[in-house]
């Protein structure tokens, strides 16, 4: 066996332990006790696929693609790094969102060289190869604008709400069928311009699709596109005849849409609708006006009524990450428990910016996984409940969603937090939450607002708790 060939079976088992590492990783992330586990599978994967790359590049490539390939990757890595320790965890999102574009626009990159690039091809395949081109240039280009609406709407540099364009389904569905067209024409013809064509289409397609849907979908619409970041990744494999590219591709795409799916369900949403760029979706008619007088209360009152409660459940919310008020969120918790009162944390599926987002606060503050509970868990539990905190959520506990049937949350199951005998929101003022919907629970007669910043807040009742007798 020459050197050649040695280093060709030694890469392609690396890529096959690599792409086990993968799964495992998944399958570990899938659980909070063992996702700790997954991250290392998944690093040690990821870093058994580079040093493979880099060899087979160093073996077959010029001196000059080494040094190309080294300087992107001490560049990419460094910036890399920077980037992922100084963004906040409410930030996460749109960094995210961000991180897909570069997917997408690698994937454009390569379907690009892989027109220009003059590899021999063997006939039989020059249709597919075409083909793959295409494929991958269209995903990666509606990956790469759509990433980039998600991360300008995420960090708030563009309003959340859908832009409606008369007609948009038939734009969007016209987008797909010319696709189709562009593609056969492009498999018999191979001209410069309709590669173009292609790529401006997709890169319009992107930008609308993500553009038309509304801030309360966001959550589906990230992880929509972490999946077709992975179906990018897959078509470039094709294209570079990267087994390893493909597989990972393939778990991110499916494992992508199926989060996607999960979601939609979660928030009684149309699969189809939503990655459909809205299809279907009635444009919302309800603004955030007020409907109604509001009661507040004091730390001093709050502290009181906590210590009087048989049982108390902690709604979180994106307001929390703000304030980054986990800390005395689960102090306060244990002080209460301390006084044997009942308390539970009830998780909304989309609470926050990010799947498993407030899961990921309360286990850094080390709240007990089991007292953490899903929305279906909690909810019946509600009615009987003393005190419910909201501390920072707002659209996943608002009423109008299981109530009104004109609001634009309507159907979206939500924390029936009002159901409680007494509920108490912390947030700053009376502005509406991430889906631009005015909450009549800030209005119900159980309800008292605790106004300032959460965490202030939190501690301020920790200290005034210490002082109450029961
Ligand atoms: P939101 O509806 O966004 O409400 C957050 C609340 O926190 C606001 O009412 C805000 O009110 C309050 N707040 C902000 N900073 C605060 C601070 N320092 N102290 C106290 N309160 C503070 O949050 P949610 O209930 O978690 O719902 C999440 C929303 O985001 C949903 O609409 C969801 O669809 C969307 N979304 C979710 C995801 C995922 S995957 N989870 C991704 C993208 C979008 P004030 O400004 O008055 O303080």
């Amino acid at each position: 066996m020459n050197n050649h060939t040695l280093t060709l079976a030694i890469s392609g088992a690396a890529y096959l332990v690599a792409a086990l590492m993968f799964v495992l990783s998944l399958a570990g992330l899938s659980r909070h006790e063992t996702s700790r586990r997954g991250l290392v599978y998944g690093i040690t994967g990821m870093v058994i696929a580079l040093v493979a790359t880099i060899v087979l590049v160093v073996q077959n490539a010029s001196s000059l693609a080494v040094i190309l390939l080294l300087a992107a990757l001490v560049v990419g890595g460094v910036i890399g790094l920077w980037r992922a320790a100084k963004v906040q965890m409410t930030g996460m999102p749109q960094f995210i969102a961000l991180l897909h574009s570069f997917v997408g626009l690698a994937a454009v990159l390569i379907g690009w060289n892989g027109y220009l690039d003059n590899a021999t091809i063997a006939p039989e395949l020059v249709g597919i190869h075409r083909g793959e081109i295409f494929v991958g240039i269209f995903i990666g280009a509606v990956t790469f604008t759509g990433s980039i609406v998600a991360y300008l709407k995420l960090s708030a540099r563009i309003k959340s709400a859908p832009l409606v364009l008369p007609g948009r389904n038939v734009l969007n569905l016209g987008a797909l069928a010319l696709f189709v067209v562009f593609t056969v024409w492009f498999v018999v013809t191979p001209a410069l311009w309709l590669l173009i064509a292609v790529t401006v289409l997709a890169l319009l397609l992107g930008l609308h699709l993500v553009a038309s849907i509304g801030g309360g979908d966001m959550p589906v619409v990230v992880s929509m596109l972490n999946s077709y970041s992975g179906w990018a990744a897959a078509a470039a494999g094709f294209l570079l005849n990267n087994d390893l590219l493909i597989i990972v591709g393939a778990l991110v795409g499916s494992s992508g849409a199926y989060l996607s799916y999960i979601m939609c369900r979660a928030m009684n949403r149309s699969f189809i609708s939503v990655i459909a760029g809205g299809f279907g979706i009635v444009a919302a008619t309800q603004g955030d006006e007020e409907t109604g007088e509001h009661h507040e209360i004091t730390v001093d009152e709050t502290a009181k009524l906590l210590a009087e409660a048989t049982s108390v459940v902690i709604t979180p919310g994106f307001g929390m990450a703000v304030a980054q008020a986990q800390y005395p969120v689960a102090e306060l918790a244990r002080a209460l428990r301390d006084r044997g009162v009942n308390v539970r944390f009830g998780i909304h599926p989309v609470a926050g910016r990010l799947p498993g987002h407030m899961n990921v606060l309360l286990a850094e503050a080390k709240v007990p996984y089991d007292i953490v509970l899903e929305m279906d868990e909690i909810n019946d539990d509600l009615p009987s409940t003393s005190v419910v905190l909201v501390i920072g959520a707002n659209d996943t506990v608002n009423p109008a969603a299981a109530l009104d049937p004109s609001s634009p949350i309507a159907g979206m199951p939500v924390l029936k937090v009002w159901e409680a005998e007494e509920v108490i929101v912390f947030k700053r003022s009376m502005a509406a939450g991430y889906a631009g919907v005015a909450n009549p629970l800030f209005y119900r007669d159980n309800t008292r607002m605790l106004f300032g910043d959460a965490k202030v807040q939190v501690e301020e009742i920790l200290r005034a708790l210490s002082d109450v007798r029961v």
